[in-house]
Formats: structure tokens, sequence, C-alpha cells
């Protein structure tokens, strides 16, 4: 398995037998302050999950080949610090929302940094990995979506590189509330 350092963290792709971790980790981000607003799921609805959906989410993670990917910064206690969860989506296909998907493309979901290793330029190592994962798969960009109350993350989007795309979508949970996609593009 390919792995990169970034400082103290090793950036590497999650295994199959690490669903229980990828469970931990999952559970600490829906209990972030502004998990509402960051992500769709509830600290219970995951909690309540079984064990059976985090074996399939690893596992789904580990296959070769595979439609998604979740990488992990490991800490140098082992420690999992953060992680990002990279899709892909297919031309042709209509995305969650119901919009057409025009090109092969990375959608971006579940990002998150534990509080004490924020501002360390961890979650730019992070996409730098998924980033690589979808463009090795012919993704001709990346996207993500973003609630446009969460400036936190769209500062660390920038930072990683991606701009607003212009598109605005209803928040999933509340259709008064925006999210703003962000996009990363490559040369041809
Ligand atoms: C989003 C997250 C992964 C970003 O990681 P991070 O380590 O905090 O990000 P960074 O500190 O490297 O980058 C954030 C940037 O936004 C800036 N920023 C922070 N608060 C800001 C605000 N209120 N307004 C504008 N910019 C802000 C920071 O200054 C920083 O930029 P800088 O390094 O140039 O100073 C992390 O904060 C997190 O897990 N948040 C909770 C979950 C979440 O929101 N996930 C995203 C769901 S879409």
């Amino acid at each position: 398995m390919s792995a990169m350092t970034s400082g103290d963290y090793v950036i590497r792709a999650i295994r199959a037998d690490e669903w229980e971790a990828v469970k931990r980790l999952r559970l600490v981000a829906l209990r972030d302050p502004v998990a509402d607003i960051a992500f769709l799921e509830t600290y219970d609805e995951a909690l309540e999950r079984p064990d059976s959906f985090y074996r399939e989410r690893a596992a789904r993670s580990a296959a070769e080949p595979s439609d998604a990917r979740q990488f992990v910064a490991v800490a140098a206690d082992g420690e999992w610090a953060g992680t990002v969860t990279v899709l892909i989506e297919e031309a042709g296909t209509t995305d969650w929302a119901g919009f057409p998907v025009e090109r092969r493309q990375g959608h971006v979901v579940g990002v998150f940094v534990r509080p004490e290793h924020r501002g360390s330029g961890l979650v730019k190592a992070l996409f730098d990995a998924g980033v690589e994962w979808v463009r090795e798969r012919g993704a001709e960009r990346v996207r993500l979506l973003v609630h446009a109350e969460n400036p936190r993350a769209q500062g660390a989007y920038r930072k990683a590189g991606f701009v607003p795309s212009g598109v605005l979508v209803p928040f999933f949970k509340d259709e008064a509330e925006t999210e703003v996609e962000f996009v990363l593009e490559w040369p041809a």
C-alpha cells in the first residue's frame, strides 16, 4: 500500500480490517460543534449502525478496483488525526441531488481533522492523497460541497487549491440554508 508522509503524519488509505477505527473517528467527528452543518448523518445514527455497516464501508474502500477510498493521517503515536473520503462519480449518471454528472470526477466527503491536530496542514496532505487517487482513475476534476456558514472548512479547501464553482445547492437538512460547491480542476 502506498503511503506519504506529511510532517509527523503518515497519510494512507485504510485497510479492510480497520473498520472499528473508522467508526471511532466518525463518532468523534459527529461530536464536533459544527457537525450539524458539516455532516449529513447524526451521532445517534452512526452509533446505532450495525458493525456490518462499518465492515462494508472499510471493505469497499480497500477493494481493488473501488469507487470510494478513505484516507487517514496517522500521528506518530498511532492515533488517526484526520480523514477524507473520495468517491468516483461517473459521467452520464445523476448525483444524489438529481443533477447530471457531466464528467468523471471525484467527490470529497467526510472531511475531519481532530481539533488538537488542526492548523497543521494535515488537511491539505489528505486532499493531495485523495486527488492523486482520483486522477489515477481518470477523473477530470474533484468537487465537494461545504456549508455556506462553515468558513474554516472553506479556508482549508481554498488552501488545498479548490475554488467555488458558482454552483449553490440547498442544504439537505434545511432547504433555507445553502451549500457551496468547490472544485479543483487540472489541465487535460
Ligand atoms: C474542516 C477541517 C478539516 C479543516 O482543517 P483545519 O486543520 O482546521 O484547517 P486549516 O487550519 O489548515 O485551514 C483553515 C483555514 O481557514 C481559516 N479560517 C479559520 N476560521 C476562519 C473563519 N471564521 N473565516 C475565514 N477563515 C477561517 C484558517 O485561518 C486557515 O487558513 P490559514 O492557515 O491561512 O490561516 C477541520 O477544521 C474540521 O475537521 N472541522 C470540523 C468538521 C468540518 O467542518 N468538516 C468539513 C465538512 S465540509
